[in-house]
């Protein structure tokens, strides 16, 4: 369920019509309702209810700082994967007891702030990393805890370039490596064993790859008591699916994935993380775009949006499907035709959506991509030399930009001419 829905014929964001956020802001722009994004924490903390728990936002998804701040706001922890989202949790007043460090590729550097500003637990995802953390642990005279990200040689059944639990991805250390791996972790002077990791994949639509997964770790878990190692913790990663189909898709629901962890894992008397991200972000935010122009080309038309790939690329990356609906709602029985939703990017790739059934649109409409808000924003690039997107964070019946669009001339100071080349900054001439 979310917050986005038709008042008096205009689709709302709460209680505020879209287009007044485009009046104000300008397309394109992200807008994200607070209220489904508390009530999609609140979905996960009933979900695992009576466990031990602690709900790691996966901020991949969606990091605006008012995003993480209203997270934080409700007890949230925080699962970083670099540098830049470790200092946002900060920023956004997460204490590090409550911040996990995942990635595949840690720096020493990233270790060393981590260590300094406080982490709940580093998930590492190979021997070497053990090595390298366990030595910036022992030159700041601190010990570092730790969770092995094992990799269960599991089908997430995804899509390919976010599926992570099989073992020819890049991710975790083999799960029949795990017992050598946590030997070597627990005679390391700078390194604290608390649990074990896991995460298969993102966009998961069935629950069977979950039970398969959990009851390996439940099986691990068991064999790393044995030998003596404390594993008090385990972290079973994100990945819960949600539906960007409105008409087709029924992902599990968080309340049944609860009972998968119960059912493999709750017997073991650990405190139990999960690390979602989409489920929490995705329906609570839209992307808000115009139409510029309607184009009729052989034998298909064309909608020409203000958005493009840069500003959401998931279509053009994963094929992605996002409902596109119009902003003021159609008259009751108004003929769908199809039509192929598109950018203004120079490439045929900037494509949202082809013989897409629509109601009729034309130049100055506005549309609404649902499913926006995990993996939207965060992947938004100035393509093109088209501006970052800016985003606006809704509540009841007011609203505030949480990230501004820049400028040209912000955008074009960024770069810098070398004296050598000529036209030094001084002598350039402003964008407009
Ligand atoms: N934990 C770890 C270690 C992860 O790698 C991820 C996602 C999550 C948690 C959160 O998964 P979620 O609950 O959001 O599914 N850009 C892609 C998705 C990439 C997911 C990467 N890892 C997309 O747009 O579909």
């Amino acid at each position: 369920m979310d917050h986005f829905l038709y008042r008096d014929g205009v689709l709302h964001a709460e209680e505020v019509p879209l287009p007044e956020i485009a009046a104000a802001v300008g397309t394109p722009v992200y807008v994200y309702s607070a209220a489904t994004l508390t009530r999609h924490y609140r979905v996960f903390e009933e979900a695992l209810a009576g466990l031990p728990h602690l709900i790691c936002y996966a901020m991949k998804a969606n990091s605006n700082l008012a995003v993480l701040r209203l997270m934080a706001s409700l007890g949230a922890g925080m699962d970083v994967v670099s540098e830049g989202e470790y200092r946002r949790a900060k920023a956004a007043g997460v204490p590090g007891e409550r911040i996990v460090f995942s990635g595949v590729g840690k720096t020493r550097a990233e270790m060393r702030l981590a260590l300094t500003g406080g982490i709940r637990q580093f998930n590492v995802e190979s021997e070497p990393e053990l090595i390298a953390l366990n030595e910036v642990a022992l030159s700041l005279g601190l010990r570092a805890p730790i969770a092995i990200r094992v990799n269960p040689d599991v089908d997430a059944r995804t899509h390919a370039k976010i599926a992570t639990g099989r073992s020819e991805n890049k991710f975790g250390v083999p799960i029949a490596r795990a017992r050598a791996a946590y030997a070597e972790a627990a005679a390391l002077p700078g390194i604290e064993v608390v649990g074990i990791d896991v995460h298969i994949g993102s966009q998961l639509t069935e629950l069977a790859p979950y039970a398969a997964a959990f009851a390996k770790v439940a099986e691990l878990t068991d064999l790393l008591r044995a030998e003596g190692h404390d594993i008090r913790r385990l972290d079973l990663g994100g990945g819960l699916g949600i539906p960007y189909r409105r008409s087709n898709d029924a992902p599990p629901l968080p309340f049944d994935y609860g009972e998968v962890v119960r059912r493999c894992v709750g017997h073991l008397g650990c405190e139990i993380e999960i690390e979602p991200g989409r489920l929490i972000a995705g329906n609570a935010g839209i992307l808000l775009a115009r139409v510029i122009w309607r184009k009729a080309g052989e034998g298909r038309d064309f909608l020409i949006l203000d958005a493009a790939m840069n500003d959401l690329v998931r279509p053009a990356m994963y094929d992605a499907w996002h409902d596109v609906i119009p902003v003021e709602e159609p008259m009751a029985g108004a003929e769908l035709a199809p039509v192929d939703i598109v950018g203004p990017v120079c490439e045929t790739g900037d494509t949202f959506a082809r013989g897409r059934p629509m109601p009729p649109l034309g130049a100055g409409d506005l549309v609404a991509f649902r499913s926006a808000g995990a993996y939207g924003a965060v992947m938004a690039s100035e393509y093109n030399s088209r501006p970052l997107v800016p985003e606006v964070l809704v509540s009841g019946d007011h609203f505030a930009v949480v990230r501004a669009r820049p400028s040209f001339d912000e955008m074009l100071n960024r770069d810098t001419i070398p004296e050598w080349l000529g036209l030094g900054p001084g002598r350039r001439e402003r964008s407009g």
